[in-house]
């Protein structure tokens, strides 16, 4: 059984929810970030992940999901700015279904993780509405994702290989 964790994070937060799945895994395992990773050739399991970007999953994700996944256990994880729960995070998780259609989806994980201060910044000053309002909600994703959504995800690495 080998099992790939791969992800793309420009802060840290979704590297540091990549690496607690990582180290959760069991037989052999490798992590690494998506730029690195040619097809899924050889994996038996791959997690997935990145950082929601201006409402939708990175155009680099969606090409690898769709380029690589077909007839391939995956799972999906990614970190957002908004709160868990919020509604358009089922539209983030349908895309990834819709980009990974040939895929076995074994299941997906989501969380919280803080706007980085240079980028709460710099929406502040958008002249998208939209993105003022992200600015606005920075202060509160604080510290995210805390030890409490490290462990989630933790607990998502093994639900997700106890499916295999
Ligand atoms: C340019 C930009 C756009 C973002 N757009 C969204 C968004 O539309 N919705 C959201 O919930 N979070 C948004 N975020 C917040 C990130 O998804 C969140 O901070 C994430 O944890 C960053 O992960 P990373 O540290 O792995 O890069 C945005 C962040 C940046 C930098």
């Amino acid at each position: 059984m080998k099992t790939l964790v791969t992800y793309t994070s420009q802060t840290g937060n979704t590297k540091k929810i990549a690496e607690a799945i990582y180290g959760e895994i069991k037989g052999e395992k490798e992590l690494k970030d998506i730029s690195e990773v040619k097809n899924l050739e050889g994996y038996d399991l791959a997690f997935i992940g990145f950082p929601v970007l201006q409402f939708d999953v990175p155009p680099k994700v969606k090409s690898f999901l769709s380029e690589n996944t077909a007839g391939k256990n995956i799972a999906i994880f990614m970190t957002h700015a908004v709160p868990e729960g919020f509604e358009a995070i089922h539209s983030w998780t349908g895309s990834c279904a819709q980009a990974a259609a040939g895929a076995k989806i074994l299941g997906s994980f989501d969380c919280q993780g803080e706007l980085a201060q240079p980028v709460i910044d710099m929406l502040l000053k958008a002249d998208d509405p939209q993105m003022k309002a992200f600015g606005e909600m920075g202060p509160a994703t604080k510290g995210q994702p805390d030890e409490f959504r490290v462990q989630k995800a933790k607990e998502f690495a093994k639900e997700i290989q106890a499916k295999l």
